[in-house]
């Protein structure tokens, strides 16, 4: 007889299988018992009747615990009342590894106590259902990409530059000099952006930030594609048909997971490019008008503004053209103003935040090497970087999608922390 998975179940209707599966719950009653199985690739009901397998079999049934491991012999049937589809008339139960006193019942624990056993939390329906997710964003960034003709480059870990600024870096010792874990792989992007054309490198960053708030992580995953020949426009129109791609993805390939996360589609379903854009200047006067007087032109949004924008609209939105004075050093200057660059930040629809981060790149020597004392950076660890405007520079632009962000706003999770499989959080390092 074959072994199969939960999610093969499809193709073996009416033939009597194998799985190996964990019981997720139970309940019964004097005549029958309905395990919930799970075995990784999906969940499944098998229904144990009394009557069919006789007083032993049935007795096991009743007396398997939450967690425990097993294989079970069923045949699998259609089951027109579950979104799955399927079931399994059990027949045979072996037991092989009994749980006793699994922590985290089906009754409502609180955030702390789960996040104290994420090692065990994964196996429920609702982070499943958000890591396969995560997986399917994953699969349609690589496609995309290869699609779109980008090299898939890998950027260094251990840097001895900081992109995004000096104040959030994890310093480490590298032997006898200064080390600092990536907080961005951009700078080695566009070096290899000058080798390979278009390139995209997926990866951990890190960021030493004191930020506990529901988007933060101190470890996130990011996605960073560079583009020689591309200038901001082309980018933008980059950005969405990608972010389009991943959303379409998940709608299409993942309907079970949504469904389970009680996501709303139709919101999904709508977000096709393009998305809409609107400038710095615009957000502040309309975030004025609309009673924020917290801030005016200069400052850097926070999370209500970006979130009082964003509700203007039911796609993501770019707010482009941000004040030079709040934008890292390698932002390409506007061609008519010397105040604003060439970037924009996409930001998710519902309150979500910002997703990306991107911008067009100097691409000027003397600029770049201004730049660069302006920000009072250590040139010495920038001289090869300095080697990209110096030979052969060319138009180029950039972007980061910070994953976590991105699968908390297509799964409908309010916090990041459960977007990723082991959080790295201000005060969390366990487990
Ligand atoms: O806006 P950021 O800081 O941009 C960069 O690092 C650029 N060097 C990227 C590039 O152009 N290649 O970060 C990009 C994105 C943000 O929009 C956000 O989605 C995510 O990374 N991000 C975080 N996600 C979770 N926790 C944090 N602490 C994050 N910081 C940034
Ligand atoms: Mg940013």
């Amino acid at each position: 007889m074959k072994t199969i998975m939960i999610h093969e179940m499809p193709d073996h209707a009416g033939e009597t299988v194998r799985i190996g599966a964990w019981l997720a719950n139970k309940r019964s009653s004097g005549k029958i018992a309905f395990l919930q199985l799970r075995d990784g690739s999906g969940f499944v009901q098998g229904v144990v009747v009394k009557e069919e397998v006789g007083e032993e079999i049935f007795a096991k049934a009743k007396s398997i615990t939450q967690e425990s491991s097993l294989y079970i012999t069923a045949e699998v049937t259609v089951d027109e009342r579950s979104s799955f589809g399927y079931e399994l008339q059990v027949k045979e139960i072996e037991l092989i590894s009994e749980a006793v006193d699994y922590p985290i019942t089906p009754k409502e624990h609180g955030t702390e106590f789960l996040m104290d056993h994420r090692h065990l939390w994964l196996r429920s329906r609702k982070q499943h259902a958000i890591m396969k997710i995560r997986d399917e964003v994953i699969r349609a960034t690589y496609e995309f990409f290869h699609m779109n003709g980008f090299v898939k480059v890998d950027p260094p870990i251990l840097t001895g530059s900081s992109p995004e600024g000096t104040s959030e870096l994890f310093h480490t010792k590298y032997f006898d000099e200064d080390a600092y874990l990536s907080q961005s792989g951009q700078l080695y992007m566009e070096a290899a952006a000058m080798a390979l054309g278009k390139v995209y490198s997926f990866g951990p960053t890190f960021r030493a930030e004191k930020s506990k708030t529901r988007r933060h992580l101190i470890e996130f995953w990011m996605i960073e594609p560079e583009m020689a020949f591309v200038e901001f426009e082309e980018s933008l129109e980059i950005q969405e048909q990608y972010v389009a791609h991943i959303v379409q993805s998940v709608v299409q390939n993942c309907p079970l997971e949504l469904e389970r996360l009680g996501r709303d589609l139709s919101k999904l379903e709508k977000i096709q490019a393009p998305f809409p854009r609107i400038s710095y200047d615009d957000a502040i006067k309309f975030l004025n008008d609309n009673g924020f007087d917290d801030i005016t032109w200069g400052d850097d949004f926070g999370a209500p503004h970006e979130t009082a924008i964003a509700e203007s609209y039911d796609m993501p939105v770019f707010i482009t053209h941000y004040p030079i004075g709040i934008k890292p050093f390698y932002m390409q200057s506007h061609p008519e103003r010397d105040d604003v660059v060439l970037c924009a930040d996409l930001i998710a629809p519902e309150g979500y935040g910002e997703i990306i981060g991107g911008s067009e790149r100097v691409h000027d020597y003397e600029l770049m090497k201004q730049r660069i004392q302006e920000h009072n950076l250590d040139e010495a660890a920038y001289e090869w970087y300095l080697d990209l405007s110096k030979y052969g520079a060319v138009p180029h632009s950039g972007f980061g999608l910070g994953l976590e962000r991105t699968v908390a706003w297509i799964s409908g999770t309010e916090h990041v922390r459960e977007t990723i499989p082991f959080p790295r959080l201000l005060n969390r390092l366990y487990p």
